[in-house]
């Protein structure tokens, strides 16, 4: 697909805005000791927030049964726009025995402070195994994301949502820039392309190189770490962001690079996961996002390029943004420079790659990745994290 005006309006054409008005929120706040309530878990919260600041637009809050339904089997909302991954609010039949339809649900964080309300128009019950099959592609239950699901309540609970406030990151105020503040920055620098960067794990050479070629063919680049729940053994977020800190201060020109966190939840539901990664990219404001090898990938669930083949099952239109694809890269010692195999002739013994385990395990024996992998400042960086605190890495 090529580049359009277009492109990068937000999904379904309105950029959603659920976050209260003050007034909203003082009405809100009078009622708060006499609305039921329900305690959201670290994912739910960060849907909350997402769907709040539009990052998932055009939903305005957790999805309904004609939603939930089409989205599992179809990868589409009811009303057939593209939607790869649900996103919904369960709980437990007794918390949902107590809760009726037409009536306002307060939602408290883990701390039980108050920062949501729900106007609960459905519950349902759903098959947890059917979710895990369509949108994992497994139901194994080791999977982290299949585990949430098989872990989570039975009964979802949908409705539009209410954020009570927006609060500033407690980690990274300076890095959270909202989808209609990035919009701004992106117009303000007078980008027209803006090709979009996920990543869950701790900055390599490879996502380097894969993020400086895409950048040679478009205005901007937008890194957008994600910072929300993620497996336990993934490398803390503080951490990941240091590094990005470290690496754009000497390799990357300023000029062209916005450094902002996604709060989203990791899923690791691979092929449909990249779909769901690149509308919120596009939310954000981005034209282009990259796909590169197992994209949102864990174990051996996924094909490498499966994540990029799923873009071939939409027509561009219906998606609107761009995926650039990335073949894995590499270092090559032959050319001695960072490569895939469209672009160097190496011989497999001469490709330095390591996988995510491969580093943490390197990392707890205390052995550095080496200088073909990990820029030296990263690795030392990573290093440091892990001997202050070993279970960040
Ligand atoms: S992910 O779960 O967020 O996809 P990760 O942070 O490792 O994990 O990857 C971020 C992006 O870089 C994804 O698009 C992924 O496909 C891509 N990527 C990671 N490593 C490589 C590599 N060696 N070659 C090509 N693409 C890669």
């Amino acid at each position: 697909m090529s580049y359009h005006p277009e492109a990068n309006a937000p999904h379904g054409g309105e950029l959603i805005n659920r976050v209260a008005s003050a007034a909203q929120r003082e009405l809100f706040l009078t009622k708060a000791d006499f609305l039921p309530r329900v305690e959201l878990d670290e994912r739910a919260v960060s849907d909350l927030e997402m769907i709040a600041i539009g990052g998932f637009s055009p939903l305005t809050g957790f999805m309904n049964q004609a939603d939930y339904n089409r989205v599992v089997t179809e990868m589409r909302l009811a009303n057939n726009i593209v939607w790869s991954i649900p996103i919904t609010l369960s709980v437990t039949p007794v918390v949902a025995d107590r809760l009726e339809i037409g009536n306002l649900v307060r939602l408290d964080n883990p701390s039980g402070q108050f920062i949501g309300v729900l106007e609960l128009t459905e519950k349902y019950a759903y098959d947890k195994q059917r979710e895990a099959v369509n949108v994992y592609r497994t139901d194994d239950p080791k999977h982290p994301g299949v585990q949430v699901v098989y872990n989570q309540g039975s009964i979802n609970l949908a409705g539009d949502i209410w954020l009570l406030q927006r609060d500033s990151h407690p980690h990274f105020p300076s890095y959270q820039i909202d989808p209609a503040a990035a919009r701004e920055m992106f117009r303000n620098k007078g980008w027209k392309t803006i090709v979009g960067f996920q990543t869950r794990n701790p900055i390599h050479r490879a996502h380097e190189y894969i993020q400086k070629c895409a950048l040679e063919t478009v205005d901007g680049l937008f890194l957008h770490p994600l910072v929300g729940a993620t497996k336990e053994d993934d490398i803390a977020a503080d951490v990941r962001m240091r590094c990005y800190e470290i690496l754009l201060e000497h390799y990357y020109p300023l000029d062209r690079v916005i450094l902002a966190i996604n709060p989203a939840a990791m899923r690791y539901a691979g092929p449909r996961e990249a779909i769901f990664h690149a509308l919120v990219r596009k939310n954000y404001g981005c034209t282009h996002f990259i796909v590169g090898r197992d994209h949102a990938g864990v174990g051996d669930y996924y094909g490498t390029y499966d994540a990029q083949y799923i873009f071939d099952e939409f027509a561009p239109e219906e998606l609107g943004i761009v995926p650039m694809k990335f073949e894995h890269a590499f270092y090559c010692t032959r050319t001695k420079q960072m490569a895939t195999t469209k672009t160097s002739p190496s011989r497999p013994e001469e490709r330095v790659h390591l996988s995510g385990t491969k580093v943490r395990e390197m990392l707890r024996r205390g052995e550095l990745p080496p200088p073909e992998f990990s820029r030296p400042e990263v690795a030392a960086e990573l290093t440091r994290a892990m001997q202050i605190s070993p279970v960040l890495v």
